[in-house]
Parts: structure tokens; C-alpha cells; sequence
């Protein structure tokens, strides 16, 4: 189960959750909005790297939070610092104020998706705190209604309430399953230097064409994508694959033409930018081949031009 929520006896009032990171799939804007966003469309999958975040009850304590990192350089040793600007604080404050009781405890969070990937980490981990702080609290909010709350935070919020792969539409936050999708496979590589959402949405802005058959188009790709996957007809799938927010995010992060070289040679099934970047992701045909792929490829040493940064092998949940 992609979202466990348990507590933890041995410690005390303990609760702990984990919060996957996403790939996109497939991503189109469809148009500009008057509200500054974009419509889009896109195909999200959860994948098997998390976040931890944990919550130990302490009603008379004010809500506190510290987040502690998994560098990749450096694994098993943890940073810690105190972050009042996180997610996770402004998740818990507004679900506090929501249903008028006042924010305590402490959380702590593990952070080990790369942040500026477009892997939703941040988003993920407001969504977790909703769900946990939903059980601790013992304030009974529906799914339906802690919906709500996460648009408020963040466009990706409301996917990673839904625990499973899925389409999504408006500024991403309209949520609607894809179904059942076979296990894949992925090699991501995240650059060392990552990318703001906003300014490559900016950067797709500029260049951006209005289009008014993209809509439809669009859905009959998408319909595809979905139903050869659901089929297992990877090859035929991965085709289909696509990023609109990729070539905007290149004018920004010339590596990624790199990463598009290195990963051709890896017989991917398809590979693409996930979500606004600056990670990218190849599709591999079994686990096998995809950690192999991702060992080749971090045995080539930064300094021929090519700065991977951070390699790992991962799965859909
Ligand atoms: O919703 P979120 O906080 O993730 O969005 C961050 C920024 O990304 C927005 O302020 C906006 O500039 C851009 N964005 C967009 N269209 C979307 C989602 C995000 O333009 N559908």
C-alpha cells in the first residue's frame, strides 16, 4: 500500500507515513488561463522513492517541524534543520484552521526525493501531513474534503491524495484514476542544479502556441497511452510519452540535451523530462535492466561535459 499511516507503540504517540514521489508520464498544456496557470494534461504515476514523515503527539507543544536530508553523496546521514516555510507547516495550519482546533505536535521529515525534479516531493509531503494529521487529529475529514484543502496548497497536492496512478486535468488538480497500470521500470537522473516550476512555465509562455485542436488530440493520445499500457504493450506505449514543458525546460538546463544523448544509449523504451524538471526518466523493459542501466550510468564521471549528478533505479508502486 503506497500511503501506510501506522502508529509505532515502542516510541511513544508516534505516527509515521510515507510520501511517494511521481513520474509524468505524459504531460500537454492545453492553454493559458486569466489566472496565471496553465491547463494541462497530464498521465502521473507514484513511484517507489519517499519521503518519511513522522508526528509524535504533543498537545500542550506548538506545532514544530524538522527536516533532516538524505544527500545523495552522503546516504544514511542526516542534515537536520528546522523549516518554518514547508508544506508540511502550511498543511498542518490550514487543516487546523479548517476544522477550528489549534496545530501541536511535532513532525520531523526524512527527505530523500530530489527536491526541483518535478517528482512532486513537496507536494507529496503535504498531502502525507493532510492524511496524517486527518488520523491524529481524529478529525474524520473525507477524502472529498481533504481535496479540497489540497488545491489550496499546490496544483500536484490533490494526485497524492488519491494513492494510485492518475489523470489529471485543469492546473493538475483535478484528479480522475487511470485504473490499474502494470508495474514499470525507471532510471531517473537528476542534475545537480534543479528547475522552478514557475519559470519554465514562464519560459513555455514565451514560446507558446495556441492550438485548438491540442485538446482533442491530446485526449486521443492519452486514451491511448492509458489503454496500451493497461494491455502491456510497452513498446507501443512508450511512444507516446511526451513532455510539452521539455523544450522550455532545455532553453533553461542545456544538460538535458546530454541526458537525452546518454540515455538513448540505454535501449530504453521511451524517455522524457518528468513534471517542469530537472530530473529525466527512461522507461526500462524489467527491474534487471534497469538497474543495470542506471549502474552504466553512474559509473561515467562528471567532467566529459555531462553532469548526472544523482542516478537510481525506481518502480511505479
Ligand atoms: O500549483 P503550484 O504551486 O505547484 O504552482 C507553482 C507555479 O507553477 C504556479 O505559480 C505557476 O506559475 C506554475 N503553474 C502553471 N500552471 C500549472 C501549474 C503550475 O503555470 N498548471
Amino acid at each position: 500500500m503506497p500511503f501506510p499511516i501506522k502508529t509505532d507503540r515502542t516510541v511513544g504517540d508516534a505516527w509515521k507515513i510515507l510520501a511517494p514521489a511521481k513520474l509524468n508520464l505524459y504531460l500537454e498544456v492545453l492553454g493559458r488561463r486569466a489566472d496565471g496557470f496553465h491547463e494541462l494534461e497530464t498521465l502521473m504515476v507514484p513511484v517507489r522513492i519517499y519521503d518519511q514523515l513522522s508526528y509524535h503527539v504533543a498537545p500542550n507543544e506548538p506545532l514544530s517541524l524538522r527536516v533532516g536530508t538524505f544527500t545523495p553523496d552522503d546516504q544514511g546521514k542526516l542534515l537536520a534543520g528546522d523549516a518554518h516555510d514547508n508544506l508540511v507547516v502550511r498543511a498542518a495550519k490550514l487543516l487546523a484552521e479548517s476544522a477550528g482546533v489549534t496545530p501541536t505536535g511535532q513532525f520531523q521529515l526524512i527527505k530523500r526525493i530530489p527536491v526541483q525534479a518535478g517528482m512532486g516531493g513537496g507536494s507529496s509531503d503535504a498531502a502525507a501531513t493532510l492524511l496524517l494529521a486527518n488520523e491524529a487529529w481524529q478529525l474524520g475529514y473525507t477524502t472529498q474534503r481533504l481535496m479540497t484543502l489540497a488545491a489550496q496548497l499546490g496544483s500536484d497536492v490533490p494526485f497524492f491524495l488519491g494513492q494510485r496512478s492518475g489523470i489529471c486535468r485543469g492546473r493538475g488538480e483535478l484528479v480522475e484514476p487511470a485504473g490499474h497500470l502494470p508495474r514499470l521500470h525507471f532510471i531517473v537522473a537528476k542534475p545537480p542544479i534543479g528547475l522552478s516550476t514557475p519559470e519554465v512555465f514562464s519560459q513555455l509562455s514565451s514560446q507558446f502556441v495556441p492550438d485548438d485542436q491540442r485538446a482533442e488530440a491530446s485526449k486521443v493520445k492519452l486514451a491511448a497511452l492509458v489503454a496500451l499500457l493497461r494491455k502491456g504493450a510497452l513498446t507501443e506505449a512508450g511512444r507516446r510519452m511526451t513532455n510539452r514543458l521539455e523544450s522550455a525546460a532545455s532553453t533553461l538546463a542545456p544538460w538535458l540535451r546530454s541526458l537525452r544523448e546518454l540515455f538513448s544509449k540505454t535501449d530504453c523504451v521511451a524517455q522524457f523530462m518528468t513534471g517542469s524538471g530537472s530530473a529525466y526518466v527512461g522507461v526500462m523493459r524489467s527491474a534487471r535492466h534497469a538497474r543495470r542501466a542506471a549502474g552504466w550510468l553512474r559509473s561515467l564521471k562528471p567532467g566529459e561535459g555531462i553532469s548526472v549528478g544523482h542516478v537510481f533505479a525506481t518502480s511505479s508502486c
